[in-house]
């Protein structure tokens, strides 16, 4: 019999090098994101197949509209090809999908087609899929501040009541548990503002593969990583 792996709840995947992917193989930038779309495919079929709880992947940052209008749009129509060709499959797969970031700065047919995902899959009971877009944790914790604060002047709460429950609550990532393993790909070693308060404790792992060569093995080879970590959260494990 074998031994039962353990898994963690929510994984983060900042999915990075598609650029380079590109340039190696004298492709244009656009391909290579095209390229990724088929790695993300095939590691949220993974993990909805091996039963993880959660899954956030990094798509674009608050940051990454700096990137040259010809990008940003192959960027965009990639997001809105995506959802529509997928969404049935994901829906069948009782995927429960979730935008994180400000759907309001996204050029209508994306926001719409983001919206709808959310509406149709709102109700799944099977992987929770996390979709960063136009996500950075910066933007997420001052929007956050706010709220408690709007709150607080309206006499909803007592400032000095706020708990870091009711902080989570106005995070995008609700209701999730914190994230416990963070993998990001292309060997860059940096969290560039993705999930800053809720990768506290998470384990990481920063594989040397480009995002459109990051295979299943790879995937299990970073679950079993985690697998073998000794996790503290601050105590002691004697
Ligand atoms: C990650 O790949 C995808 C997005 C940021 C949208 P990059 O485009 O950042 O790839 P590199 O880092 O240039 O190789
Ligand atoms: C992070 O990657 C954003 C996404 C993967 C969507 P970047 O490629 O934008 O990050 P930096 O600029 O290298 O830090
Ligand atoms: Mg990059």
């Amino acid at each position: 019999m074998s031994e039962q792996k353990r898994l963690p709840r929510h994984v983060a995947i900042i999915m990075d090098g598609n650029g380079r992917w590109a340039k190696a193989h004298a492709l244009k930038v656009a391909q290579g994101h095209r390229r990724g779309t088929e790695t993300l495919r095939a590691i949220i079929r993974e993990s909805s197949d091996i039963g993880i709880e959660a899954l956030s992947l990094y798509a674009f940052s608050t940051e990454n509209w700096k990137r040259s209008p010809a990008e940003v749009s192959a960027l965009m129509s990639l997001l809105l090809e995506y959802f529509t060709s997928e969404i049935d499959e994901l829906d069948e797969k009782n995927v429960c999908i979730r935008i994180l970031g400000d759907k309001d700065g996204l050029p209508g047919p994306q926001r719409q087609a983001l919206i709808a995902a959310e509406e149709r899959t709102g109700r799944n009971t099977g992987l929770k899929l996390n979709i960063a877009i136009n996500y950075g944790a910066r933007d997420e914790l001052l929007r956050a501040v706010k709220a408690l604060a709007a709150k607080a002047q309206s006499g909803e709460i007592a400032p000095e009541a706020i708990t870091a429950a009711d902080l989570e609550d106005a995070l995008y990532t609700r209701g999730l548990p914190d994230v416990d393993l963070l993998i990001r790909t292309s060997g860059e070693m940096r969290l560039s503002n993705f999930l800053l308060y809720q990768c506290a404790y998470a384990e990481m792992t920063f594989p040397a593969v480009l995002w459109p060569d990051f295979s299943l093995a790879d995937y299990h080879a970073a679950l079993d990583a985690f697998g073998k970590r000794d996790r503290r959260f601050g105590g002691r494990n004697e």
